[in-house]
């Protein structure tokens, strides 16, 4: 168990708060999803209700070590000022930390916010360089790291400043850790894991590990077609993962030495191109045209996983059923997300595109538990140490 920003004393102190704002911006620079924001809010109002002076940092987008004003995170400000309802100043420069913000930071007085500017615009965030490190932890008196999005990145905001600081976890990552941690250690069974998403090479570590704890497994969306292909099938232009495909043979037999139940679609939308008005139509997945690619289960995978669904205890669902952004083919994703939602059982969705998902069908309020971290929720299914957990005290 790691010590939280309740284990520490905070009242007058300054308190630099590592938070995920990497938040998705429209051509205006609008945010389409505040959930990041939003998921923040609970450490930051503790903190401040504490009587804290709250410096917050986070990166947006991959800006490549420089300014882009694209990528400020100014609008992050506003967002959070609204959110908070008190104004959270914001640090301009896009040197991040320099004489200014040090100036804007000493003036904080108690119970008051900034926001430094986008992380990333310095090359030495990614590398985890110490001297940056050691800037960042100069603006504060404790630790905080909340950005469980970003727990998986060894950076200099995420994993080198706690060298410099006491380090603390706020509720954020303490809620993620709890929710993915029992699902995945403790679980009411069966547990059973739903895999969606393209790259099967990918997430060969993830199902490897998954093998050894979950009861059921179901392998669907874009990384199927690599398994049918494996079976002999004609695939036409789906995805096909090379990787994976080498690989398949290994996974097949380990979840049949563990006793898993392995299940995987029997039939597909197909379209002839990526596109929502492409003609398409269902097929059986062994009789899919070879100049068409699946872009969706068909109605039979989604009834007979919406039967595993019923059966599981704890699901933890990672990855779409197929192109769900597009209206005409996220029937499937809409189903299995359905599904979960009237279950009798813990449900985890693995951030990423099935959080998106979930969102866009208005279901995320039915879900147990709707993870922050794409990739760092991942990583932590596949039983990795997350680096920006790592370094936080033990209580
Ligand atoms: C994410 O959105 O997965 C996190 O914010 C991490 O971003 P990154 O993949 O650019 O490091």
């Amino acid at each position: 168990m790691k010590k939280t920003v309740k284990d520490v004393d905070v009242k007058g102190k300054r308190v630099i708060v590592r938070c995920d704002f990497n938040v998705p911006i429209d051509d205006e620079g609008k945010i389409t999803d505040e959930t990041r924001v939003t998921a923040s809010l609970p450490t930051i109002e503790y903190l401040l209700g504490q009587g804290a002076r709250v410096v917050l940092m986070s990166h947006m987008g991959r800006p490549d070590g420089a300014p882009d004003m694209k990528y400020s995170l100014k609008v992050v400000a506003d967002s959070l000022s609204r959110h908070l309802g008190r104004e959270v100043a914001f640090a301009a420069s896009p040197e991040v930390v320099d004489d200014n913000v040090r100036a804007a930071v000493a003036a904080l007085g108690d119970g008051q916010a900034l926001l430094l500017e986008n992380l990333r615009f310095r090359k030495e965030e990614t590398k985890n360089d110490p001297e940056f490190a050691k800037d960042l932890a100069g603006l504060a008196d404790v630790y905080v790291n909340d950005a469980f999005g970003t727990a998986h990145r060894a950076h200099a905001s995420t994993a080198g400043v706690a060298a410099y600081l006491p380090a603390v976890s706020g509720f954020l990552i303490e809620k993620e850790v709890k929710f993915l941690g029992e699902a995945i250690e403790n679980p009411s069974r069966p547990l059973l894991a739903i895999l969606g998403g393209a790259k099967v090479g990918d997430k060969i570590p993830v199902i490897e590990s998954l093998l050894d704890k979950v009861d059921a497994l179901i392998i669907a969306g874009g990384m199927s077609y690599t398994f049918f292909k494996h079976r002999g099938y004609e695939i036409g232009t789906s995805l096909l993962d090379e990787k994976g495909l080498a690989l398949a043979p290994k996974l097949l037999a380990k979840a049949q030495e563990k006793g898993v139940r392995l299940v995987f679609a029997v039939d597909a939308k197909v379209a002839r191109e990526r596109a929502n008005d492409s003609e398409s139509l269902y097929c059986d997945a062994d009789k899919m045209p070879a100049d068409m690619m699946g872009v969706d289960i068909g109605p039979k995978s989604a009834a007979i996983f919406a039967e595993e669904i019923k059966k599981a205890k704890t699901i933890i669902w990672n990855g779409p059923m197929g192109v769900f952004e597009m209206a005409n083919f996220a029937a499937g994703t809409r189903a299995v997300a359905e599904a979960m939602a009237e279950a009798d059982a813990v449900t985890i969705i693995g951030g990423g595109d099935s959080a998106a998902a979930v969102e866009q069908f208005g279901l995320a309020g039915k879900m147990t538990h709707i993870s922050t971290g794409g990739g760092a929720s991942l990583e932590f299914l596949e039983g990795k140490e997350l680096p920006g957990v790592a370094v936080l005290q033990d209580k």
